[in-house]
């Protein structure tokens, strides 16, 4: 399956420095062996739709959907109208917003299905804390956030992507080693195949300090099928390097 090397921008950007990111994006990334795409903030969106405008090798994401529909829920953004910017994929459930956005798992279950039906791919972030790895509690609790979308989306749930990121590697420099990344994957593929005859094509990323020199030695598991990226892919160079990394 083709793997997946997706840029979270999170709240980084100004109109300038996105327009140097994209064009050097753009200069370097070739023909890609996997897929690509940059999540920008949602208020740039626009913006870097135009930027990517005539290549296909790099799409275009959002970092969140609402869960509603349309209507008056003020701040919100629906996927119908990420949709018509040309959104492909959409993060949901990332652990920065179930802690500082307080979403739970139904909301984060609700959202993949709402970006679903508009014809956008969710990304569905999961991971544990570092207390409940320490805790012995890591199967348990990917398990139940995953189990929130599986519930919901029964065997559509084969459409989505699915993001590891143990909360303490992120942006902490502390990536999970290849082999206590692979041991979650697992259980998350497990998991999926008990759910969709699809779940052989499920995308798992691994996300939590991806970079230029850890990249390929994740991306060799067999159940680590592309990156969530978030410091190194405001650098054009690492997320360029990640990228080559994953065939
Ligand atoms: P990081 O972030 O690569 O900066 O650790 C990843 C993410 O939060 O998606």
């Amino acid at each position: 399956m083709k793997k997946l090397i997706a840029g979270n921008w999170k709240m980084n950007g100004s109109l300038a420095a996105n327009e140097a990111l994209i064009k050097a994006l753009r200069a370097g990334v070739g023909t890609p062996a996997c897929d690509v795409a940059v999540c920008p903030p949602g208020a740039y969106l626009a913006q870097v739709q135009g930027l990517l405008a005539g290549q296909d090798a790099i799409a275009l994401g959002a970092q969140n959907v609402s869960q509603h529909d349309n209507g008056a829920y003020t701040g919100d953004v629906s996927a119908t109208m990420l949709k018509e910017l040309g959104v492909r994929y959409a993060i949901v459930g990332h652990s920065e917003r179930r802690l500082h956005q307080a979403e739970n798992d139904v909301h984060v279950a609700i959202k993949a299905q709402r970006a679903l039906a508009a014809g956008i791919t969710p990304i569905v972030c999961i991971g544990e804390s570092l207390a409940e790895r320490e805790q012995g509690m890591t199967e348990f609790i990917v398990k139940r956030q995953l189990s929130a979308v599986i519930h919901l989306l029964e065997q559509r749930v084969g459409d989505i992507v699915v993001a590891y990121e143990p909360i303490w590697a992120i942006g902490t420099g502390k990536t999970a080693t290849p082999e206590q990344a692979q041991a979650v994957h697992a259980v998350l593929r497990a998991q999926l195949q008990a759910a969709t005859d699809k779940a052989q094509e499920v995308r798992i990323l691994y996300g939590g300090s991806m970079n230029a020199a850890n990249a390929a030695d994740l991306l060799a598991q067999p159940d680590i099928n592309g990156g969530l990226i978030g410091g190194a892919s405001l650098k054009a160079d690492d997320f360029l390097a990640i990228v080559a990394a994953a065939r």
